[in-house]
């Protein structure tokens, strides 16, 4: 691995200021709905922004992040086009599994976001919106985090179409930062739904009696 970045980061213009600026979007991406989601939880601030209405403050949610994430893929782009490419790279085979993997990636994302729904895929949790059960239908048969590892793919794909190290570069930070979010993200929508959970058993109970 290390070796391998060696090698590659001497096709990598680190001078190219697009690259730090596409860097940053990845890192900032990720922190920002993680920051305002909290924000949400503990005091309500999309909700209360939103006349007290929990779903349209996740509808707001889930409208920033998207552009955000529309913005960052605009930037990453736009960093790749002001690199190097590799001729390693620019073969019909490394183009064939560069459109595999994008092809791979977006049906991850999208089918995850289809299995989801809106405030699903948005973290609706934050806003008291659960979900009834835990989705274990496709893709999350596949895998637990296919939002991240999909996009994570379709990064890497579209540095190899274009035939970038600098784009593979990125897209291993890309997957560092969802790794990172996922440790920071899964134990506390567990905890959400976990006191759900208590507070299901309680009302069975006081029902009972
Ligand atoms: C996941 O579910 C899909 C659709 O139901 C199925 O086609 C696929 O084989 C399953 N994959 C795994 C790994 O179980």
């Amino acid at each position: 691995m290390a070796e391998y970045l060696k090698l590659a980061s001497g096709f990598v213009d680190f001078d190219q200021k697009s690259l730090a600026v596409a860097a940053a979007a990845i890192a900032f991406n990720p922190i920002y709905w993680n920051t305002v989601a909290r924000q949400e939880y503990h005091n309500k601030v999309l909700t209360k922004l939103a006349g007290g209405n929990a779903r349209l403050g996740c509808y707001l949610l889930a409208a920033s992040i998207f552009s955000l994430g529309i913005f960052r893929d605009y930037l990453y782009e736009q960093a790749l086009r002001s690199q190097p490419g590799h001729p390693d790279l620019e073969t019909d085979l490394v183009k064939l599994i560069a459109g595999g993997l994008f092809l791979a990636g977006n049906v991850l994302v999208i089918s995850s976001m289809w299995a989801l729904g809106l405030t699903g895929t948005y973290l609706g949790d934050y806003f008291g919106i659960l979900m009834d059960s835990r989705v274990t239908s496709f893709p999350f048969n596949v895998t637990d985090a296919p939002m991240y590892y999909g996009s994570t793919l379709s990064f890497l794909g579209t540095a190899l179409w274009y035939g970038k190290p600098a784009g593979v570069l990125l897209t291993i930070e890309v997957l560092v930062v969802y790794l990172v979010a996922l440790r920071f993200e899964d134990p506390f929508t567990a905890g959400i739904y976990e006191k759900r959970e208590k507070e299901r058993a309680k009302a069975k109970r006081g029902k009972k009696n």
